[in-house]
């Protein structure tokens, strides 16, 4: 990310300066949290023993960071639920260690799940299946199917692995995951964000450093006879489609199975509008003393009187990546309005455009 400006304009400083003080933001409000520890992959071995004891450890994966609780622990998973204030009937991911355990949870392993699987694991996609008998309703809110992901993050293969090891061997080894984020909020990519949000209602936060990815996984319903995607992300619809030699059925954005696709997800506090570059500059120029923030595309946008502006590259890998971030970072300058520049209409940008359709609902 490249920081243009932090309100460079004089003038409009001065016109900031004798606004009302700004509400304090969200993520500052909570940042004060000497209670929760954060660790590095040496505690993974501590992090699955906590899981065994029915604890929660947020980890890192290479999407966003996980609010972790096995999968098999009833009790743990309603703590899961209460801590991540979610309504119950939402449907959780459940993480494995590798793709030899996925007849462990699916009630069959159809060709389509066994082909994405041997394809895309570990990586950052999600199958939605038939459940297996023992799944708990805790984790697919009733549903008769369950959703399946095997992160390639390190930190996450660790955990899983040495959940696998500290196991009895007998019931399958799986951490029920949502990001770990209060319920509609941005997810975080990094671990002092789960401290932020989360402090000390989690029990360990193992560190693995920024997530490479930076926006939740593709999810890909595979339980019916055609497979769907019901969330965008860095997987293609095109790299989909490839691996099943199919052309794809896209889920409508009412999909109520996956809260992701609730519209208000992932909103920052503050109010965010996608908006084209002339009319950013524009909104600049005929500010009423609003305070706003800007995330622009590539260097081209000129130096803006913005309380702050962050350019990213037009690549949606690297937008991606530094995408929540961004959006905390500008809302914690406690604009009243965060701009966006709209990313070009392509495909490679469907999860990105997704995640900022959601951010900008107007109610
Ligand atoms: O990248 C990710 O997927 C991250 C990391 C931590 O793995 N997890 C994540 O979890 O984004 P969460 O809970 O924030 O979003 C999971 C989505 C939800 O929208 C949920 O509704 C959907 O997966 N989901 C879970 N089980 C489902 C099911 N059985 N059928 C349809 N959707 C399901
Ligand atoms: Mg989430």
């Amino acid at each position: 990310m490249i920081l243009v400006s932090d309100s460079d304009n004089a003038q409009v400083d001065a016109a900031l300066d004798t606004q009302t003080p700004v509400p304090q933001t969200e993520a500052a409000a909570t940042k004060a949290s000497p209670t929760v520890e954060i660790a590095g992959i040496e505690s993974v071995d501590r992090a699955a023993a906590i899981l065994h004891d029915g604890g929660l450890v947020a980890f890192a994966t290479e999407t966003v960071y996980g609010l972790g609780a096995d999968a098999c622990n009833r009790e743990a998973l309603k703590r899961l639920y209460h801590v991540k204030k979610r309504p119950v009937a939402h449907p959780v991911i459940v993480h494995l260690a590798g793709a030899e355990d996925l007849p462990l949870w699916a009630e069959q392993v159809t060709p389509y799940a066994e082909k994405l699987a041997a394809t895309f694991w570990p990586g950052p996609l999600t199958l939605v299946v038939k459940r297996a008998a023992h799944v708990l309703d805790e984790v697919t809110g009733g549903q008769d199917t369950v959703a399946l992901r095997v992160p390639r993050h390190p930190l996450a293969q660790a955990l899983l692995a040495a959940m696998r090891d500290g196991g009895d061997g007998q019931r399958p080894v799986g951490i029920a995951a949502p990001s770990a984020n209060r319920f509609g909020k941005v997810s975080p990519t990094s671990a002092e964000h789960v401290r932020a949000d989360l402090g000390g209602d989690v029990d360990l936060i193992l560190d693995g450093g920024e997530c490479e990815v930076g926006i939740e996984s593709t999810i890909v319903d595979v339980s019916g006879d055609q497979p769907a995607i019901l969330r965008p992300g860095r997987i293609t619809a095109a790299q989909i489609e490839k691996a099943l030699n199919i052309q794809l059925v896209i889920a409508s954005d009412q999909s109520p199975a996956v809260p992701g696709s609730l519209p208000a997800h992932y909103a920052p506090r503050a109010k965010a509008r996608l908006a084209k570059r002339v009319q950013i500059i524009e909104q600049l120029s005929t500010n009423r003393g609003r305070r706003i923030a800007v995330l622009g595309l590539e260097v081209s946008v000129p130096r803006l009187a913005a309380a702050l502006t962050v350019v990213e590259p037009a690549v949606p890998a690297s937008y991606a990546h530094s995408l929540y971030a961004n959006l905390r970072s500008l809302d914690a300058t406690g604009a009243d309005l965060i701009l966006i520049e709209t990313p070009p209409d392509t495909p490679g940008w469907a999860g990105v455009m997704d995640r900022l359709k959601r951010a900008t609902r107007i109610d």
